[in-house]
């Protein structure tokens, strides 16, 4: 249990800790790789170290050097000894996956509650149609996933359901073990961070009008993976110096990989001033922001920003509830397969600080009042949900007490500190 109170400072300036999605990609293709992969500045959340401790079982070694890790691969991986604990990071459970369905032996992958209660058909359904047999619960749907792995064939052009980078890059890792060439079509465009990493270990991709190739049987090769700062991460601060009039945050050293960031182009709609410097473009560009408050208005988002920005939807719905008129939101179903119903569940916490909000199947529209009272969170567990309503609570009236916040270190340990120092008037120079 955890009170945030409202914001005591008017200036900040913060780095966040690298991409969760970017150092799964590294950790990965490390353990593929002939070699030694040195990923500086690896995410020091839970999901990135469950993704270490799968590589690991499945034989490839790890150093840890504070913020740097090490991964020694092989070429090879071995049949682990025990079931791979996915814990509740589905990018860990799909991606491994893809790899999986590549060996010539048996995995079996689980996860937590909420991992266990997610969507898997859509990974299940492209790793059979290339020749592996992936089984699970409730028909294949959800883990525990049993997964036999082998020699695969390549898939011509398989169009996938939904826009998700994790199904797209479940397929090109597989991919990778396949004979021929396999190509994936994406219905949008989805984080292309698999597409821009494999080049590094020396795997060419193809990538055309939304077509996504990798040729089968390519030797991977040890390398140097720089991540970026996380935008997801970002996003929280970025949206709580644009809510309050006389505020400036800085986020130092941001991943802005365009797939990514879609919260800048909507905080920029809803009236927000942004300055972006880039300081970095290949393979992923890197850039210092700084936000100024000020009035916000509501602001439509469609179903194509949705792939961009689903991550930061609950923070934005806080924005949402802080700015003047009404926010729609459509096509984010998605939404309710994370690691919690996030449409559902923003609903049901920015009614309790006050917002009038409505649900719909696929979003929400929110009648934005300029102001929002603390209240009683449930976090679900979700570590987004927990730090989008910590945000809502440093600009609430009154206190607001969230019933767990260990979840945030999923992906973000040190971010409760962050807050408490903007609760309580303290410095907060790259906290
Ligand atoms: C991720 C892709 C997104 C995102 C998730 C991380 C990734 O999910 O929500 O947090 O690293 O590929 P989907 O692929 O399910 O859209």
């Amino acid at each position: 249990m955890q009170t945030v109170r409202k914001a005591q400072v008017n200036r900040c300036v913060v780095r966040v800790p690298g991409d969760k999605s970017i150092s799964h990609r590294a950790a990965l293709l490390g353990s593929l790789a002939c070699g030694k992969t040195t990923i500086q500045d690896y995410s020091p959340g839970q999901d990135c170290e469950t993704t270490l401790r799968c590589v690991e079982a499945l034989g490839a070694r790890v150093e840890r050097l504070g913020g740097t890790v090490v991964v020694h691969g092989t070429g090879e991986l071995k049949e682990p000894g025990d079931v791979l604990n996915c814990g509740n990071s589905g990018t860990t459970m799909r991606l491994l996956s893809g790899i999986l369905a590549g060996q010539a032996f048996l995995s079996v992958l689980t996860g937590d509650a909420s991992l266990r209660s997610r969507p898997m058909r859509r990974i299940a359904e492209p790793l059979r149609l290339m020749g592996a047999h992936v089984d699970g619960r409730d028909g294949g749907e959800r883990a525990p996933l049993v997964i036999r792995g082998g020699r695969l064939k390549g898939l011509e052009c398989y169009h996938m359901p939904v826009a998700s980078a994790q199904v797209k890059s479940c397929a090109l890792l597989a991919g990778l073990f396949a004979s021929g060439t396999t190509t994936i079509v994406e219905p949008a465009p989805s984080r292309d961070h698999t597409e821009r990493m494999l080049p590094l270990f020396g795997a060419a991709t193809c990538v055309e009008n939304g077509h996504v190739s990798v040729a089968g049987g390519q030797t991977l090769h040890g390398t140097a993976v720089d991540v970026p700062g996380d935008v997801s991460s970002a996003a929280f601060w970025l949206v709580l110096g644009s809510m309050l009039p006389q505020f400036e945050v800085t986020v130092l050293g941001i991943g802005l990989n365009p797939s990514r960031t879609g919260v800048l182009d909507v905080l920029r709609r809803m009236g927000c001033r942004l300055d972006v410097h880039q300081t970095r473009l290949d393979p992923e560009p890197l850039a210092d922001v700084r936000v100024t408050g000020d009035r916000l208005s509501g602001v439509e988002i469609s179903p194509r920003d949705v792939p961009s920005l689903q991550d930061e939807l609950p923070v934005l719905a806080v924005a949402a509830a802080m700015a003047e008129g009404v926010t729609v939101v459509t096509g984010a179903s998605e939404l309710r397969h994370k690691e919690s119903d996030r449409i559902s569940v923003t609903v049901e916490n920015l009614r309790a600080m006050g917002a009038s909000v409505e649900e719909r199947p696929d979003g929400f529209i929110i009648e934005g009042t300029g102001r929002l009272r603390g209240a009683s969170i449930r976090t679900r567990g979700d570590h987004r949900i927990a730090m989008a309503f910590a945000i809502a609570g440093l600009v609430a009236d009154g206190e607001t007490v969230l019933d767990d916040v260990e979840c945030i270190d999923i992906s973000y340990p040190g971010f409760m500190d962050v807050v408490n120092r903007i609760s309580s008037g303290g410095d907060v120079l790259h906290g």
